[in-house]
């Protein structure tokens, strides 16, 4: 039997990382891969002695899916944000050259806006031009520039408006949560109505990036997210009426709701080059149904 893929992951407390630690463990690839954890405080992606370590380790492929992800406290915290999303990823990339190891990057939908796309809603293909309109997203679209300049064997994996676990950390939860927590608590909601995005379960990206890593697919970038794309509004709707709450929701548009962080109205990412080799995540509908869930959230369970 072939030795396991050694395979180190970075943040695996997070709500993707989560999902890794789970999908790595399943009885299919729990025998083909040997999984490390890299998590703080013994494994700081921003460490230069943490980095250190990585070319002596034997890594087959490294999981990068730490980030500075709190995209409106990014306009203002704008050396943080690049600190961990695009000047440490660098360093990891050139750690990972040395060591011969193959890197996963995980970035996002704010690197894109504008254009054809915008304006005709038509998803981005992976080859579509970069536009960020946030600190946030041109911290990532630098992170994916400097990631693959550095180092060819890097997959960069795109995603969109991600949900697991009990939510991110540093966001203090995520767009579901959120909208549960607010409604019990008897908050009257307003959610952007015309901006349309691509939610995506923590849980099949972590399955898509699991097949990318271990087919092994060809490096570059891939665009992963649930299938089907929604506003937040309805994507809000469909979580109270899949939960059986009742809360006071109304619909805003995106230019009076006015973020700190600028938002592209249509940041829907085209998944064709992942249909192509047979990776095709659910739909944004049923991926919600089985969060909620899994979560204890669905009406009636
Ligand atoms: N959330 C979204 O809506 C969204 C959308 C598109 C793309 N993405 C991207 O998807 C990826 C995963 O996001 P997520 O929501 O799973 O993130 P998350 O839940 O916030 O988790 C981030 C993880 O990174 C770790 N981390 C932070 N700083 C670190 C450092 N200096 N050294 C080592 N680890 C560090 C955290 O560690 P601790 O456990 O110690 O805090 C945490 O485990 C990110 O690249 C993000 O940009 C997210």
């Amino acid at each position: 039997m072939p030795s396991p893929l050694k395979i180190g992951l970075i943040g695996s407390r997070g709500q993707l990382g989560q999902e890794l630690v789970r999908r790595f463990s399943e009885p299919d690839l729990s025998r083909k891969v040997s999984l490390l954890c890299l998590d703080r405080p013994a494994f700081d992606i921003t460490s230069p002695s943490s980095l250190g370590e990585i070319p002596g380790a034997g890594f087959d492929i490294i999981l990068n899916t730490s980030a500075y992800n709190a995209v409106d406290r990014g306009e203002t915290e704008v050396r943080e944000c690049f600190e961990l999303n695009a000047f440490a990823p660098l360093l990891l990339a050139r750690a990972c050259r040395e060591a011969g190891t193959a890197l996963l990057h995980v970035s996002t939908d704010y690197v894109m806006s504008g254009g054809i796309h915008e304006e005709e809603q038509i998803p981005y293909p992976e080859e579509a031009p970069t536009r960020p309109l946030s600190v946030y997203g041109l911290s990532k679209a630098t992170g994916e520039r400097l990631v693959t300049g550095a180092w060819e064997r890097s997959w960069i994996v795109r995603t969109c408006g991600l949900y697991g676990g009990s939510g991110s950390g540093q966001k203090g939860g995520n767009f579901v949560t959120t909208m549960v927590r607010l409604a019990r608590e008897g908050k009257p909601l307003r959610v952007v109505s015309d901006q349309r995005v691509g939610p995506t379960a923590a849980r099949d990206l972590a399955r898509g990036i699991a097949r990318l890593v271990t087919a092994p697919l060809p490096f570059g970038l891939w665009h992963l997210t649930n299938a089907g794309n929604v506003s937040w509004y309805e994507f809000a709707r469909r979580i109270f009426e899949l939960s059986g709450l009742a809360p006071d929701l109304s619909p805003v548009p995106l230019a009076l709701y006015r973020p700190v962080a600028p938002r592209s109205p249509f940041s829907v990412l085209s998944n064709e080059k992942a249909h192509r080799t047979g990776i095709v995540l659910p739909s944004w509908e049923i991926a919600l149904a089985d969060y909620l869930e899994r979560s204890g959230l669905l009406a009636g369970s």
